[in-house]
């Protein structure tokens, strides 16, 4: 078979990596991938937001399966247009992607069928939200409603903040047309959880938990950046609030999608707070996470192409989706500024991996035969073992044999998860 990924990331290369396990792949072209993963895919320099350059490559090349990874081609309709000339898609059409492309809707969506969130206003007029944060409760969360990279959220600890944030988006257009409309939410605590699940829109099946670390520096702070680190499982996702968030979030979200008219296909992820009063959505992407995918996916003991075809096929229920009970850690390695300034164009060297042990690059390309840095995120290493504190310790092991100029990486990925665990 013919593949294609859309996408160039970390999340595409743990991907292309998973679905070369299956015999029957004979190919997988990536749109437009990147120089760190030439020995797993073709790459082609299409960018993943050119619907019209991927359309026509997939009609070209006779493409039998094709997976849209990253929200922005998903948002813009890409599965749309390969399904109109007749190729299979793992991912959400546009009418459903939404439920990542705008918080407004996601937030109606929850409002509307009981799934329980944060309580929020939505805002269109500057001058009624600056008025409406005045009596809310602080600390507040600002949410720009459309994608932002992943920085349209900003939590606000004071009325000035908020009242910035506000400025910011709807005045300043900080996130560009993102910020004309707001969503202005409760504040939310309790630890974090990312659960991934693939649903075909009839049937739910979890992948395993998993931990990101946002902010860029240790002890988490510092700025919120894409994600510095991940492990699987997250040890505060017990069975028993995996079986609470499958009844009161996971399936009627499906079922909600459904009841609109806006059927859900592919990878749904659920960002949960484990709150004092229970599970609430933080928010929903249309799209696996990264650096999510990376320590999920290693996991994954099933056929990730078949599981893929079968939430196209309306077959997911027949189809095993079986996870390996062990642990996995990724450590992203960055340059050195990331979120803001930093430089590129650094030769790289890697160390060679053996068993349960990945590079996943992000953010390379190889220039004069020569791979070097092309990204705030270059590459996370990640490792497999039978306990966290293994997996951890053996991922820094992976992480610390990488080298380029002005290399940065947190030194304390999976403390957290392992501190719960001891508790
Ligand atoms: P998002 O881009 O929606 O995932 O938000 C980024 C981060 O902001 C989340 O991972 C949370 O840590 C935090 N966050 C978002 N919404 C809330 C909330 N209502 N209460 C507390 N923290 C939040
Ligand atoms: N790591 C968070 C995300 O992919 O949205």
């Amino acid at each position: 078979m013919k593949i294609l990924v859309v996408g160039g990331g970390g999340r595409e290369h743990t991907i292309i990596k998973k679905l070369k396990e299956n015999p029957e792949v004979e190919v997988i072209y990536a749109l437009p991938g990147n120089g760190g993963m030439k020995d797993d895919a073709v790459c082609v320099p299409v960018g993943a937001k050119d619907l019209d350059g991927i359309v026509a490559f997939a009609k070209e090349n006779a493409i039998d399966f094709a997976v849209v990874a990253p929200d922005d081609p998903l948002v813009l309709g890409c599965v749309d247009r390969l399904n109109e000339i007749g190729i299979p898609c793992f991912g959400p059409r546009a009418n459903a992607a939404i439920i990542e492309g705008s918080k407004v809707f996601s937030k109606n969506l929850m409002k509307k069928y009981g799934i329980p969130t944060a309580t929020y206003e939505v805002f269109e007029d500057m001058d009624a939200a600056l008025a409406y944060v005045q009596d809310a409760p602080i600390p507040t969360v600002i949410k720009a409603d459309g994608l932002a990279l992943g920085k349209g959220v900003i939590i606000a600890m004071t009325r000035k903040e908020a009242e910035d944030a506000i400025v910011s988006m709807m005045q300043d257009k900080a996130f560009g047309e993102s910020g004309s409309r707001v969503v202005i939410e409760e504040f939310l605590t309790g630890p974090e959880v990312s659960v991934l699940a693939f649903t075909d829109g009839k049937c739910v099946k979890p992948m395993v938990s998993s931990m990101d670390h946002k902010r860029a520096l240790d002890g988490d702070q510092g700025l919120n950046t894409g994600g510095m680190g991940t492990v699987a499982p997250n040890p505060y996702y017990t069975e028993e609030i995996a079986r609470e968030c499958m009844e009161t979030i996971f399936l009627p979200t499906v079922g909600a999608m459904n009841a609109e008219g806006r059927t859900f296909k592919g990878c749904l992820y659920f960002g949960l707070m484990l709150t004092p009063k229970g599970p609430k959505v933080i928010e929903y992407n249309c799209r696996f996470g990264d650096p999510e995918t990376q320590v999920v996916l290693p996991l994954l003991e099933s056929d990730l192409l078949t599981i893929m075809m079968a939430t196209a096929n309306g077959t997911l229920a027949e189809t095993e989706v079986k996870f390996a009970d062990r642990h996995a850690c990724c450590v992203v390695v960055a340059s050195g500024g990331y979120p803001q300034k930093y430089g590129s164009g650094y030769p790289m060297t890697l160390p060679e991996t053996g068993k349960d042990e990945y590079i996943f690059v992000a953010g390379a390309k190889v220039q004069d035969g020569v791979l070097v840095t092309a990204g705030g995120r270059v590459l996370g290493a990640v490792a497999v073992e039978d306990s966290l504190a293994d997996a951890v310790a053996h991922a820094y092991r992976i992480a610390d044999k990488v080298e380029f100029e002005n290399a940065y990486k947190r030194r304390d990925i999976g403390q957290r998860a392992l501190a719960a665990k001891q508790n």
